[in-house]
């Protein structure tokens, strides 16, 4: 019932001509994916991204966003410039943002508004950290993220709005979560959604999973119940790698 979305998240890689090249090599290997296929590029390969992706069924995301309209922000960038640039997606809240650059909560649910004010579709990540899973906090700090990062939102909203959970002990590290480990833990966010929501927005919202995800692992996880998707980091920096991900059926 829920299409299927699997996006990369090139983080901070990729010259223009690398993205160019990269882009190029994918088109042909992802042709005939089933699932919605994504590239969250950064800002600056966004035009180039663009151009080579016209006409394919790739979409075009970004990694992060302002809140406010415009203004004396500097290096910031705004909706409204995305919208402009014909982004379609963009990822709001993810760790790395949350552990380097101060991102909390509450900002995360500013740019989600600022994101959906402009008609973009945010990718939402939350996921708790290894000290919080060992000290059996996972719950409680996924189910505050969902509701301050969530706050005001309403039924509509939730159309665009893709959720990625992340455990940031699984990024980078080679180590992702277990299939069960995975599906337990979106299984809780989607409950809390109902909860928090309504069984309808909880039944239709699409919320991947995120950490280590490769064409190794990708069969199980997307065979589980409640995982709809991936948020692909290091295996989305290449053709053959990305497309393994996304051809996993
Ligand atoms: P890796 O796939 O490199 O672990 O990164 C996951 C991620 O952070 C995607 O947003």
């Amino acid at each position: 019932m829920r299409t299927p979305i699997i996006a990369g998240n090139w983080k901070m890689n990729k010259l223009n001509k690398e993205a160019d090249a990269l882009v190029k090599e994918l088109v042909p290997l992802v042709k005939d994916a089933e699932c919605e296929v994504v590239l969250c590029v950064p800002f600056t390969d966004i035009v180039t991204v663009r151009k080579a992706i016209r006409g394919t069924n790739i979409r075009l995301g970004a990694q992060n966003v302002h809140w406010a309209e415009s203004g004396a922000f500097t290096g910031e960038i705004s909706a409204a410039m995305l919208k402009e640039l014909k982004v379609e997606y963009v990822i709001i809240g993810h760790s790395e943002r949350r552990q380097y650059f101060n991102e909390t909560n509450e900002t995360v649910n500013k740019r989600i508004q600022a994101a959906l004010n402009y008609k973009l579709k945010p990718i939402v990540c939350i996921g708790e950290t290894l000290e919080e899973r060992e000290s059996g906090q996972t719950e409680q700090v996924l189910y505050t993220q969902i509701i301050e990062c969530l706050r005001g939102f309403k039924s509509w909203d939730f159309d665009r709005m893709v959720l990625a959970y992340e455990p940031v002990w699984a990024i980078g590290t080679g180590k992702t979560a277990t299939s069960e480990q995975a599906n337990e833990a979106i299984a809780f966010i989607r409950d809390t959604i109902r909860k928090r929501f309504s069984l309808k927005i909880a039944d239709k919202l699409r919320i991947q999973y995120g950490g280590s995800m490769n064409g190794g692992n990708v069969k199980e996880l997307m065979a589980m119940e409640e995982i709809d998707g991936g948020l692909i980091g290091g295996a989305s920096l290449s053709p053959a790698k990305f497309a393994d991900v996304v051809n996993y059926k």
